[in-house]
Formats: C-alpha cells, sequence, structure tokens
C-alpha cells in the first residue's frame, strides 16, 4: 500500500486504537498478532528501543521483519533511537509502514524526515512530555504524523501525562488537518476519551489492550469512548 493510501485510510478511520506490541507476549508473537488483527486493529505499533536514547531496550529490525511476514496489517515503527537516520532504509526494508522518529534525536529533522518519505514511508516526528511544542512547529509541513508522548519513552505500563492534552491541542491548531496526530503512553479507559477531544487521531495502547483476556472488546471499548468525545468542542 502506498503512503498515500495508508495515510488516507488512517484519516478515515480515526479515532483509532493502535495496540502497541511492546506490551504482548513475545513467545507467542505471531498469536498475539492474529489476536489483534481478529480484534480489529488497524495498525500495529512497533517499539525500537536502543538503551541509549532510552534506558531500556526492546526489539530491533530482525522482529519487524518477522511481524511483516505475518501480517498485513500497517506497522507503525515508533524508532526511540539515537541517530535514527543510520537506520531509516534498514526499518523501511524490514517492513515499516510509517517511521517516527524523536525531534530529540535529530540535528536536522526536515532532512531525516524527508529521507523517511522518500523511501516510501510516511514520516512521523515525536516529542518527549518535556519537549515543548514550539520544537517540532517548524517540521510540521515534513510530518505525515506527530506523536505526543505521554509518558518519558522506554517502558509500557507508566501513568499518562495530562501534559499531552495540551499539547494535542495546539499542534491540532498549528497542523492543520492533514496531520494524523498520535499519543503514546498510558492511553486506558480513562485517558483515551480526553486525547480524542484534545484532537488525537491514533491512540497507541500497550498494557491497555494486552493485559486483558478480551482484545476486542477492549479496543472496542476504547474507540468508542474515543469517537464519543471526538466532536466535542475542546
Ligand atoms: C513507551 C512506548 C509505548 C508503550 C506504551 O515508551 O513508546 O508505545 O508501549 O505502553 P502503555 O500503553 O502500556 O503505556
Ligand atoms: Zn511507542
Amino acid at each position: 500500500m502506498s503512503s498515500a493510501s495508508l495515510l488516507a485510510d488512517l484519516h478515515a478511520a480515526a479515532p483509532l486504537v493502535g495496540p502497541s506490541l511492546l506490551a504482548c507476549d513475545f513467545a507467542n508473537l505471531e498469536h498475539e498478532i492474529r489476536c489483534v488483527e481478529a480484534a480489529g486493529a488497524r495498525l500495529l505499533h512497533l517499539d525500537v528501543m536502543d538503551g541509549h536514547f532510552v534506558p531500556n531496550i526492546s526489539i530491533g529490525i530482525p522482529v519487524v521483519e518477522a511481524v511483516r511476514r505475518v501480517t498485513e496489517l500497517p506497522l507503525d515503527v515508533h524508532l526511540m533511537i539515537s541517530e535514527p537516520g543510520r537506520y531509516l532504509n534498514a526499518f523501511r526494508e524490514a517492513g515499516a509502514d510509517l517511521i517516527t522518529v524523536h525531534v530529540e534525536t535529530l540535528p536536522e529533522p526536515r532532512e531525516t524526515l524527508a529521507e523517511i518519505r522518500s523511501l516510501g514511508a510516511a514520516a512521523g516526528i515525536s516529542l518527549n512530555p518535556p519537549t515543548p511544542v514550539a520544537d517540532v512547529q517548524d517540521y510540521l509541513e515534513y510530518c505525515d504524523l506527530v506523536l505526543v508522548m505521554s509518558v518519558m519513552p522506554g517502558f509500557g505500563g507508566q501513568e499518562f501525562d495530562p501534559v499531552a492534552i495540551d499539547k494535542l491541542q495546539r499542534l491540532r491548531d498549528l497542523a492543520g488537518p492533514d496531520v494524523l496526530l498520535s499519543v503514546d503512553g498510558g492511553i486506558d479507559h480513562d485517558t483515551v476519551g480526553p486525547c480524542a477531544q484534545a484532537g488525537a487521531d491514533l491512540l497507541v495502547a500497550g498494557s491497555a489492550v494486552f493485559s486483558t483476556n478480551d482484545y476486542r472488546r477492549t479496543i472496542e471499548e476504547l474507540t468508542s469512548r474515543a469517537r464519543s468525545c471526538r466532536d466535542v468542542q475542546v
């Protein structure tokens, strides 16, 4: 699928929940993917950590490649790594449809985002909770997605930081409707609605989905809460 049709599909489906595989049972990765597919997931969020930009190590290129072999769902690859520019081609080759890099890691964000697009992937930029919106503001026209972190990246299961709500609202105004807004960290039944109301299109959820027994019911409940808040005036 081309990047343009992927983005059109995601915009049309928004607000939607993106299960983050970080919280799944990695010993049964293919089974977990089949289960979230059957539960109605429209994409998979994959968290790549390097033990340098963030204090944890998770998955890398071979795992993205393995996931690609067992699903046709779009892969939303979140690079929490230093010097992401060195690995863009490898992640694209491995099957990433959407590649998000952290503004905190980029000396030249425009170049990196342009390179992601030139590889045929959708380009995302992310900002950590302490990073101001002003740090990404100049790059919005080079982005297909902005990922607002609502926890310090590195671990699943952390508490949602409400600073993300204000950032989503500001980015929604600044970025216009063509940029997808995503939020990641601590998304659950209580936080999904306020995020959607503030303008989030894609709600990344790890533990809220994978800690339950019924993925379909959880994804449906989270999506329905997001939808019901979506059009409420902020
Ligand atoms: C955190 C990751 C998240 C993580 C979210 O560094 O970027 O995608 O999986 O996990 P939960 O939903 O459990 O906060
Ligand atoms: Zn993530």
